[in-house]
């Protein structure tokens, strides 16, 4: 059995998507800049595509862009917003616990002389919400705050957030990270109100390489990247027009079947804690058991383990998991995300990231569980020595 659990670091493209991709190389490979015919033709697959994903987000079809991924259009918009606004105040707010695609451009910037803001937040990674209304002031341009954590899945309630800045200071603009909420939870953006929001393809089931970023009307950025004025300007270069197309397929697939396939990953993740708590003792949960967790991720310490020798056990069984965020788990360092949320070196030691989607079932964790107790059992014993 092969059992795929690091669907936060990347998804399995459906084949609905793959076919759809193969038909665009095929068939549609003019450039929709051209003017002719095949050019107009492609216009029109990137211009359906683009209006699949504004419904589904609730905003215009014009306040979509597209990218080459999440890390572009975290850059986009944060350099984008920054550069267009640094004359106005040099404060910015983050919080401890974002991806490095948005942690280092903070670092970058707080290298150039602005002043930054780290937010704190509780051992499940909730940002601390009176440091947060404390800190806004009329110099603050910009906050970015993820909507949910890559390594435990933890959901800010970004609605709330949105009230407390603009409340403070209703010029400071809003970017979140939701890169791993796309697809997961139910994203209004019309509702929300908040000036710009990232996302990437192969997070829900679309392929690497493509991404896009919503710019509200209501504000104006300054490129990052510049060119023949693609993507209004926002993101120039010849548009990766499979990418696109397929990006839009998982998203009108996911559209319609959203409800059942979250109640699905949800159901499969509650079974998996359950086996987890009843078969495997010295075990710490780092993820809220509850609505404040996104559906598909849970992060579990099991003490007395080195998380990453646990994964390549679990690898001789064809079990793939992750010790913490994909990007970052090569640095042999402890994840820094765990670390800001205050937990001790022993439970970041041990620490998992097994991460859900649609096409999981319940044998697959009946698998898992039994191979987990068989392997934490073993490196508990060595560990010991
Ligand atoms: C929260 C978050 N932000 C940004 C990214 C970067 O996205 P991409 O891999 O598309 O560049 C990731 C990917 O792991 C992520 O989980």
């Amino acid at each position: 059995m092969n059992v795929y659990l690091d669907n936060s670091a990347t998804t399995r493209v459906r084949d609905e998507v793959i076919n759809e991709i193969i038909d665009v190389f095929k068939k549609n490979y003019g450039n929709p800049s051209s003017l002719h015919r095949m050019g107009f033709e492609v216009e029109k697959k990137v211009k359906n595509a683009r209006v699949i994903i504004s419904k589904f987000l609730n905003v215009n079809e014009n306040e979509i862009f597209f990218t080459s991924g999440g890390t572009e259009s975290n850059n986009i918009a944060v350099q984008g917003i920054i550069n267009k606004l640094k004359r106005r105040g040099n404060h910015i707010v983050t919080t401890k616990i974002e991806h490095p695609s948005i942690m280092n451009i903070f670092k970058y910037y707080e290298l150039n002389g602005f002043e930054v803001t780290y937010l704190d937040t509780n051992e499940f990674g909730l940002i601390n919400l009176e440091q947060l209304e404390k800190c806004i002031t009329e110099n603050t341009i910009l906050a970015a705050i993820m909507m949910v954590n890559n390594e435990n899945g933890t959901i800010q309630p970004i609605d709330e957030i949105r009230k407390i800045i603009k409340a403070k200071n209703r010029n400071t603009k809003i970017h979140v990270d939701g890169i791993q909420a796309f697809g997961k939870l139910k994203v209004d953006l019309k509702k929300l109100g908040i000036d710009s929001f990232s996302f990437s393809g192969h997070k829900f089931h679309a392929p690497k390489g493509v991404g896009g970023l919503y710019l509200s009307n209501n504000i104006n950025i300054e490129p990052v990247v510049y060119g023949a004025g693609q993507e209004s300007g926002k993101r120039a270069g010849t548009e990766n027009v499979p990418g696109i197309v397929g990006m839009g397929k998982a998203v009108e697939i996911l559209h319609k079947n959203f409800k059942n396939e979250i109640d699905h990953v949800s159901e499969i993740k509650q079974y998996f804690i359950d086996a987890v708590k009843s078969n495997i003792t010295d075990i710490r949960f780092n993820s809220y058991i509850d609505e404040n967790c996104a559906p598909h991720v849970v992060n579990v310490s099991f003490l007395g383990t080195k998380a990453e020798v646990l994964l390549h056990y679990l690898e001789n069984y064809n079990i793939f998991i992750s010790t913490g965020s994909a990007c970052s788990s090569r640095d042999k360092s402890v994840s820094k995300i765990l670390l800001a949320m205050g937990l001790k070196e022993k439970e970041i030691e041990g620490a998992i990231r097994f991460s859900f989607s649609h096409y999981n079932n319940k044998e697959e964790v009946d698998y898992v569980v039994d191979k987990l107790k068989i392997c934490i059992s073993e490196i508990r014993k060595i560990m010991k020595r």
